[in-house]
């Protein structure tokens, strides 16, 4: 125990390496401990890269076979190498861990491969390639992120029965994949497979997917996904999943029950949702307190054991890479003695299919349930000429503003390219903007982004072309 540290942060996803990072950058004696032999968390290893790998070469693989005619572009028919496709993915992955490693030695952090744990106050041990080793340290970070939720009935084997780790990872494109939760997960993956030829069927608890999305933004998408082929057994719940003779066998029924029916499968994806992960963490030890979920509570990231923080997935807000990386940046400031904030209204979500779902603060549904007097204005991309000419029509923005503030409090965005353009919203709410203030900016033509003025214009009624 040579050395007292000023921080060690314990996981080493988005939130905290941006934690280290800050730290490092503000001249913190500063340690990481990672368990899982590589930077990065959930997000690099088997979360965001490798999920958008796979979503852009998808997207390409179909791309060749349905826009390329379509635009005269004539390549033949498109042939599937899932071996060269998985190995891009790893590369993308590979390069971008090894960055953050290269980044912790720029920063002049301390990186520790090992489990760490509580070991009283002030006190973190490291099992891990050195033996055991007891760190010293004036401020502790928690970030350890989060796992998937299991399902009674259902064992994830990550062969057959699989979570989003099993199913970025298959060597083969199912016959028939079916996939339980209408959430991001069950969306993006569902789609890479099904471009790259399974038949793809959604299972969901509640009556749409996207449940925390803007209701008409879940109807419209599910409108799109079933173009696409996916197919949707909505209000419908599995009791169980049955191996036999190689195949699967997924029990289903009404989620209000009812009669029970059998789908069969070559693969089932548990998507679910997640939840936070504090196995061996020893949170007992020094009095951190968790909610009935497992959720570290905290206050402005602090938790109810003095000098200890928590950021990320495995604490309260969206489970996001860039919440965890603000709250991580946010966390090193404040132990540096500086400002800290984050604005947890304006947290953008994207969801990465084809075409995109963007949105940013609230929806239709929150507002009423709030009792905010509202107005709308939407836009189709249809009335969008780069939308036209890019055969990109699909879906629509839409702006809500607050009728007695006139600020912008939400937008939601169906189409190629949202979650670009949501960026634009996020910086306007972030300044208060009005939807007039989006409408009077020009916006270049002929651009996507163009919808998002007409939206804006529509809020006060001279949209110019509906
Ligand atoms: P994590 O990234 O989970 O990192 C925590 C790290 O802590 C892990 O590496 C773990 O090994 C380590 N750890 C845990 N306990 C210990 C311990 N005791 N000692 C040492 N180390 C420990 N979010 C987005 O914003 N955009 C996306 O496109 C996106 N796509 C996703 C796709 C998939 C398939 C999944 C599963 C998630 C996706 N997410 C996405 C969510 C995103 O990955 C998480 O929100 C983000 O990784 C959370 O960061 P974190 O730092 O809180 O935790
Ligand atoms: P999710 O919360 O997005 O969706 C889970 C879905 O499963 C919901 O629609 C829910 O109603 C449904 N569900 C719950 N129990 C069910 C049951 N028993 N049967 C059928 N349906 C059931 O969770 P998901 O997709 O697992 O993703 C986990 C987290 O990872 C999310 O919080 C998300 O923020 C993050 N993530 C983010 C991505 C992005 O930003 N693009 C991509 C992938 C994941």
């Amino acid at each position: 125990m040579a050395d007292i540290y000023d921080v060690v942060i314990i996981g080493g996803g988005p939130g905290g390496y941006n934690c280290a990072i800050r730290a490092g950058q503000l001249g913190l004696k500063t340690a990481i401990v990672e368990s899982r032999g590589k930077l990065g968390g959930t997000c690099l290893n088997v979360g965001c890269i490798p999920s958008k790998a796979l979503l852009h070469a998808s997207e390409m693989f179909e791309a060749a076979k349905t826009t390329f005619p379509a635009m005269g572009v004539i390549v033949g028919e498109p042939k599937l190498d899932l071996a060269v496709m998985q190995k891009q993915k790893a590369e993308a992955v590979d390069g971008l861990t090894k960055g953050v490693e290269f980044l912790m030695k720029k920063n002049k952090v301390t990186y520790l491969k090992g489990k760490g744990r509580f070991a009283g106050a002030g006190k973190v041990e490291v099992t891990g390639e050195n033996g055991v080793e007891t760190l010293a340290t004036k401020n502790i970070v928690i970030a350890t992120g989060s796992e998937p939720m299991g399902l009674p009935g259902v064992t994830i084997d990550e062969k057959q029965i699989v979570s989003s780790t099993g199913a970025l990872a298959l060597e083969k494109v199912p016959g028939k994949l079916i996939v339980i939760g209408g959430g991001v997960i069950g969306l993006e993956l569902g789609s890479v497979w099904r471009r790259l030829g399974a038949e793809v069927t959604v299972v969901e608890y509640l009556d749409r997917i996207l449940p925390t999305n803007d209701g008409e933004v879940s109807k419209q998408f599910q409108r799109i996904l079933a173009k696409q082929g996916f197919a949707f057994e909505l209000s419908t719940k599995v009791t169980g999943v049955e191996k036999k003779g190689g195949k699967l066998a997924v029990t289903v029924e009404p989620a209000a029950g009812g009669d029970k029916r059998t789908l069969d499968a070559d693969i089932v994806l548990v998507a679910i949702g997640r939840k936070p992960y504090t196995e061996g963490l020893g949170l007992e030890t020094v009095g951190i307190q968790t909610d009935k979920r497992g959720f570290i509570v905290n206050d402005h990231w602090e938790t109810t054991a003095p000098g200890v923080y928590v950021i990320g997935d495995v604490t309260h807000g969206p489970m996001l890479a860039h919440k965890a990386e603000e709250e991580g940046a946010n966390v090193a400031q404040i132990i540096a003695g500086k400002w800290g904030h984050m604005n947890p209204d304006i947290i953008p979500g994207v969801v990465y299919t084809k075409p995109e779902v963007a949105s940013v603060g609230k929806t239709e549904e929150e507002l009423k349930a709030a009792g905010v007097t509202y107005k709308v204005g939407k836009f189709p991309f249809m009335a969008n000429s780069r939308a036209r000419t890019n055969h990109e029509t699909d879906g629509f923005v839409k702006i809500l503003e607050d009728a007695a503030t006139s600020r912008v409090v939400g937008a939601h965005i169906i189409g190629v390219g949202a979650g670009e353009m949501i960026g634009e919203i996020c910086v306007a709410m972030e300044f208060g903007a009005s939807a007039e203030d989006i409408a009077r900016t020009c916006h270049a033509h002929p651009t996507m982004t163009e919808a998002i003025r007409e939206a804006a214009k529509g809020v006060d009624g001279w949209t110019m072309q509906t």
